[in-house]
């Protein structure tokens, strides 16, 4: 072969770059599994997810990665004696698949410190509330309760704090008259869907970070609450009603 020839066909070899890794961790239903699987299936997502990983046996959205023909792993909680020990092996399980972002999607564990550190600044996780309203369980109940005019969810790099990590994005929905627990969660849901694909798109891309106590999006700081989708985007985006 002549030196030009092979000159060339190094010109017309691609780096061998490698897709951004992606490990998302559930306890149920997956549905925001699903979202983030749909945006990946139209090679939108900005990376691959290798593995999705469950604490709980019958999680349907094993099923869902499974059909996506995506590594599907069970680590039951409930054969190892402490939250370190779980978390220890959690960890390993987890850096077998070399990701470059952890995502929990409904795992419903408390993290150990030394899980938090480990992936200190390449963890996001979703939390049904516009945080820092109503951190831990319940939110759709409580922000009911107490007749706010606005609820929704939040995506959030996961820290020490349980769900007080800085916020990239929230989407939020009016709370409608006569609305229950179950059609508030519904729409809650339908815009945790919309925004969770978005926040890992962008961190993906490397436009999303975090540095000490704030989420930058290229490049500026984000104000505490994160981007945010008001009631009336999120709805013409659903063609809600
Ligand atoms: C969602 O409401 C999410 O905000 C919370 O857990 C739920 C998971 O739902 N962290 P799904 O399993 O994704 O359907």
């Amino acid at each position: 072969m002549s030196e030009s020839y092979a000159d060339t066909l190094n010109d017309l070899t691609p780096e061998p770059t490698g897709a951004r890794r992606v490990v998302v961790l559930i306890s149920g239903n997956g549905s925001n599994l699903q979202a983030l699987i749909d945006e990946q299936t139209h090679d939108r997502l900005g990376g691959e997810i290798v593995a999705v990983i469950s604490n709980v046996a019958d999680a349907y959205g094993l099923q869902r990665a499974r059909d996506a023909g995506i590594d599907a792993v069970v680590l039951p909680h409930g054969e190892y004696d402490s939250r370190d020990a779980y978390d220890i092996a959690l960890i390993k399980v987890i850096e077998r698949h070399e990701p470059d972002l952890v995502i929990l999607a409904g795992f419903m564990r408390i993290l150990s410190s030394r899980f938090v550190q480990r992936f200190h600044g390449r963890m996001l996780n979703i939390h049904p509330s516009l945080l820092p309203a109503y951190r831990g369980l319940n939110t759709h109940a409580k922000a009911l309760a107490d007749g706010v005019a606005e609820h929704g969810c939040s995506v959030h790099f996961v820290t020490e704090e349980l769900d007080g990590g800085p916020v990239a994005i929230q989407a939020v929905v009016k709370v409608s008259e006569g609305e229950t627990e179950a059609s508030l969660k519904e729409k809650v849901h339908a815009r945790e869907h919309l925004i969770y694909p978005i926040a890992v798109k962008w961190f993906l891309e490397g436009r999303l970070r975090l540095e000490g106590d704030a989420a930058i999006l290229d490049g500026t700081t984000l104000p505490p609450h994160g981007l945010r989708l008001s009631h009336a985007d999120a709805a013409e985006e659903l063609d809600e009603e």
